[in-house]
C-alpha cells in the first residue's frame, strides 16, 4: 500500500469544508439545539473541529458501528457503542467521516428513529456516491470524491493513518 502525494485534500482545504458546513448547519437550525452523534473512530477529528466551528448549541455523543475488515465493506454492520442519554425529542445530526455503500447510515438512523429522535440530518466530510447500495440523506456533505480509498483525518486503513492532518488517496499499486 502506498500513501499518495500530494494529498488529495490538504489540511487548510479541509479546515474551508468544516467552516462551510457548520455555517450551514447554523442557518438551517435557526438556533435550535442539537446534538451532534459522531460515529467513532473515523469522525473524530472531524467533528471536533466541527463542534468548534458551529454556533448552534449543541451536546456532543458518540457511536460506533462496524461494517468494514481491511478496505472491503463486509456488508454487515453491527451497532457496538451507544449513547446511554435519552434521544426522543432531539434533533441529531449524525458525523460521519465519508458515505460509502450507506450500510452503516442506514443502521444508526434507523436506530435513532426507533429512539424517537425528532429530526435526524446526515453530515458527512466525503461522499463517494458512486459506492452506495442504500440510499441514505446527504444533507450536509463536504466534498464528493470517486471510487478512491482515502485516509488521514480520522481516516484508516487497519487504524494506520487516521492522525494524518490532511486526506490521501492510499493505492495498492501505484499513484496516478
Ligand atoms: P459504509 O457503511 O459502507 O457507508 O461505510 C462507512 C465507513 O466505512 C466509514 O465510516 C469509514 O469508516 C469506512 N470507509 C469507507 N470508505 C473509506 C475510505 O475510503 N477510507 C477509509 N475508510 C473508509
Ligand atoms: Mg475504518
Amino acid at each position: 500500500m502506498r500513501l499518495c502525494e500530494p494529498p488529495l485534500i490538504p489540511a487548510g482545504t479541509i479546515q474551508k469544508h468544516v467552516a462551510e458546513l457548520a455555517a450551514a448547519i447554523d442557518r438551517d437550525g435557526n438556533g435550535r439545539d442539537l446534538v451532534l452523534m459522531a460515529v467513532l473512530k473515523g469522525a473524530m477529528y472531524f467533528a471536533a473541529d466541527l463542534s468548534r466551528q458551529l454556533k448552534t448549541p449543541h451536546r456532543l455523543e458518540f457511536c460506533r458501528a462496524r461494517s468494514y475488515s481491511g478496505n472491503e465493506s463486509t456488508g454487515e454492520v453491527h451497532i457496538l457503542v451507544w449513547p446511554e442519554t435519552n434521544l426522543a425529542g432531539q434533533r441529531v445530526l449524525l458525523v460521519e467521516d465519508i458515505l460509502d455503500t450507506g450500510r452503516t447510515t442506514a443502521v444508526i438512523l434507523n436506530r435513532l428513529k426507533e429512539e424517537g429522535a425528532s429530526e435526524t440530518r446526515v453530515c458527512a466530510l466525503l461522499n463517494k456516491p458512486s459506492r452506495r447500495v442504500i440510499p441514505i440523506p446527504e444533507d450536509y456533505v463536504g466534498r464528493t470524491i470517486g471510487n478512491q480509498f482515502v485516509v488521514g483525518y480520522g481516516l484508516d486503513y487497519e487504524e494506520r493513518y487516521r492522525g494524518l492532518g490532511a486526506i490521501h488517496v492510499l493505492e495498492e499499486d501505484g499513484c496516478a
